[in-house]
Parts: structure tokens; C-alpha cells; sequence
């Protein structure tokens, strides 16, 4: 079983994802930028940063596809990075950080990165077009919680959470309501 990664042949195994095979075969677990990726987690294929462009044929017409999402089939040729697919990923973090705390595109001082300040860092910061819509900034940090503390300002609705919450601790007890993360 094979296929092309930038032209190039490559064994795949069966089942395995695009974004595995990359990974794989480029040996980098970031080879192309996430999102709503979790390996712990069922692939989702939410938002789309993921998408490579993939042909029939070498060089052909390439079609857009969500590589945590898409299995790899024989003789698909795959290319990651082009220019193209820079271009949506940099649309897609463009549209999340219309509703994203600005002070929070940086990791704060002394803290590690989030997954998503991870995805902006490798993806390049977008300039933002849009005009200031609809938010949920105004959303105050909730500590009251003794294990977990949360800050829903920076919420980016990638179901992690809720994902975790099912498939990982099997108690479905947390939803999404209009956008905002809910007990349910
Ligand atoms: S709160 Fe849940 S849905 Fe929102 S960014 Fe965090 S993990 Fe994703
Ligand atoms: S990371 Fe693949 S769709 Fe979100």
C-alpha cells in the first residue's frame, strides 16, 4: 500500500490517517499545524487546520481535505504544506482570534504554551480583518473550582473538553450551548 507525500512514495498502513502518515513518515508530531486534534480522543474533523490538499495524480487537481480525518488510500498524492492550505489555516486562527482574548495569543510569563497558542506560534499570527462581532470575552475566570480552573474567555470550541469528558471518563456532563461551553 502506497502513496505520495510532495511526490515522493511511501508505505501507509491500513486504516491510518493522513495526518498519521505525515507524521509518520516526516518522523515531526507537528508536521502539519492542529486544532481540534487530541490523540487521546476520537478525531473529530471540526476545524479544518488541518487540510492538505491531495490529488489523484501527480500534481494534479488537488481537492481540500482534513487530514485527522481522512484515511490515506492507495496512490492518493499528498501535499501538507502548500502554499494554499498555509493561506486557509492562517483564514481559519484569522476567524477564532475575532473571538479570542488578545493578551492570551502569547503563553503569560513563566506558563507553558496552550495547544492553540502552540497552533498560532506555528501557524504565524494572522492580521485581523474583521470587525469587533459578537463575543464571549467578557466571561470572568471561574476559580471557585479546587482542582480546575477555568478561563472560558479563551474558549476556541474545539470539544476537547466535552470529547474528554465522554469518550475518556465515559460521564458526558459537559455540552456546548450556543456556542459556550454548559454543564448539561
Ligand atoms: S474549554 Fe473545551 S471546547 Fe473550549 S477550548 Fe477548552 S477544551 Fe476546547
Ligand atoms: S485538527 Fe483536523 S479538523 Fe481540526
Amino acid at each position: 500500500m502506497t502513496a505520495y507525500i510532495n511526490n515522493t512514495k511511501f508505505d501507509y498502513h491500513q486504516g491510518e490517517t493522513i495526518l498519521d502518515f505525515v507524521r509518520r513518515i516526516e518522523k515531526k508530531q507537528d508536521a502539519i499545524p492542529t486544532m481540534c486534534q487530541d490523540n487521546r480522543l476520537e478525531n473529530f474533523g471540526s476545524c479544518r487546520v488541518c487540510s492538505v490538499d491531495v490529488a489523484l495524480e501527480k500534481d494534479g487537481p488537488a481537492k481540500t481535505m482534513a487530514s485527522c480525518h481522512t484515511p490515506v488510500s492507495e496512490g492518493l498524492y499528498i501535499y501538507p504544506n502548500t502554499e494554499r492550505m498555509q493561506r486557509l489555516r492562517k483564514n481559519i486562527v484569522e476567524l477564532v482570534l475575532t473571538d479570542y482574548p488578545e493578551n492570551k495569543i502569547f503563553p503569560s510569563e513563566g506558563k507553558k504554551a496552550t495547544p492553540f497558542q502552540e497552533t498560532i506560534a506555528q501557524i504565524g499570527i494572522p492580521s485581523i480583518r474583521y470587525p469587533n462581532g459578537l463575543n464571549h470575552l467578557p466571561i470572568e475566570t471561574d476559580t471557585a473550582h479546587p482542582y480546575i480552573k477555568s478561563d472560558l474567555s479563551q474558549c476556541i470550541n474545539c470539544y476537547r473538553c466535552v470529547r474528554a469528558c465522554e469518550e475518556i471518563q465515559g460521564d458526558m456532563i459537559i455540552g456546548m450551548s450556543d456556542g459556550d461551553l454548559q454543564p448539561i
